[in-house]
């Protein structure tokens, strides 16, 4: 790759997204992620989160979607070249929505199964063993349990095999989608906990799709909160936790300290227009 010394390993310029020929999932949305950082990308339901993975990644076309305008550079170079499994090979990781794991395999076959695409990179030509060391360190549950089916292991189980799949190609970027997603609070805490040890530690960039903004922002070191295909607000995870637009919309810290929806708060339709 491009060697190039820039300070993002992820650069999206005003991409457009159009799922089949009609209806616009992401107008004109602009990001990037500095290497070595995790950044957050918040927003409700429907915002565009997994649509601009998906983006990033190359999976788009499984469902239909076009990237019709704007670019995504990774490490400087355009994405559009490369097919999905390519990016994998050049560290490139998206770890997808629902925690996607083959149920019928053992948890180490689910790791297996993730290294038959990395032939030429990090396992010598496909003869090393996949370094299954790495993620049981940080995933220890899944040492215990490596062969045992994945269809039994629990929720937060999954999804640290999940994320364990995408490590074992020893990642520079991984994107992230909702790791927190139908988790107890405290194994949302745990999984937070080891993805900013494996930022920490090993320095991979993360893009990192949550609606829990509490959770999100404690480790991200910045974001972005994205409404209807576009970001509206964007800064450091310290200014986006203190900003009020943002503690009442998405901490859930309006007024007398009860959660609220925007769609209660009158000022919404105001500030949003000049947020926009
Ligand atoms: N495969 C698809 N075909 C048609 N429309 C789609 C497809 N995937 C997503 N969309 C639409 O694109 C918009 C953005 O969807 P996306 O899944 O990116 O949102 P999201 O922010 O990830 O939401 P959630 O938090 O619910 O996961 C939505 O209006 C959705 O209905
Ligand atoms: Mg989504």
């Amino acid at each position: 790759m491009n060697q190039q010394a820039t300070d993002f390993v992820l650069e999206i310029n005003n991409i457009e997204v159009i799922y089949n020929k009609v209806v616009q999932a992401l107008r004109g949305l602009s990001l990037s992620v500095p290497r070595g950082q995790i950044v957050a990308l918040l927003g409700s339901n429907g915002a565009g989160k997994s649509t601009t993975l998906k983006a990033v990644s190359g999976l788009l076309a499984l469902e239909d979607g076009l990237l019709a305008s704007g670019s995504v550079r990774y490490n400087g170079q355009s994405t559009a070249q490369y097919a999905p499994q390519q990016l994998v090979r050049l560290g490139l990781s998206h770890v997808m929505e629902g925690r996607r794991v083959f149920e019928d395999l053992t948890v180490e076959e689910n790791l297996i199964a993730s290294t038959y695409a990395l032939t030429g990179r990090n396992t010598q030509g496909g003869q090393a063993k996949p370094d299954f060391d790495l993620v049981y360190s940080y995933f220890p549950r899944l040492f215990e349990r490596r062969k045992g089916l994945a269809g039994y292991l629990s929720g937060g189980e999954q999804q640290m095999l999940a994320i364990g799949r995408a490590l074992i190609a020893q990642p520079e970027l991984i994107l992230l989608d909702e790791p927190s997603l139908g988790l107890s609070p405290k194994l949302t805490e745990d999984i937070f906990a080891i993805i900013a040890r494996i930022n920490a530690e090993r320095g991979t960039s993360m893009l990192l799709v949550e609606q829990n903004a509490t959770v999100a922002l404690a480790v991200a070191h910045s974001g972005y909160i994205m409404e209807n295909g576009k970001i509206v607000i964007d800064g450091s995870a310290e200014r986006l936790s203190q900003d009020a637009d943002v503690r009442e919309f998405y901490l859930g810290m309006g007024g007398g300290g009860e959660a609220k929806s925007f769609k209660d708060i009158k000022h919404y339709k105001r500030r949003k227009r000049w947020l926009s």
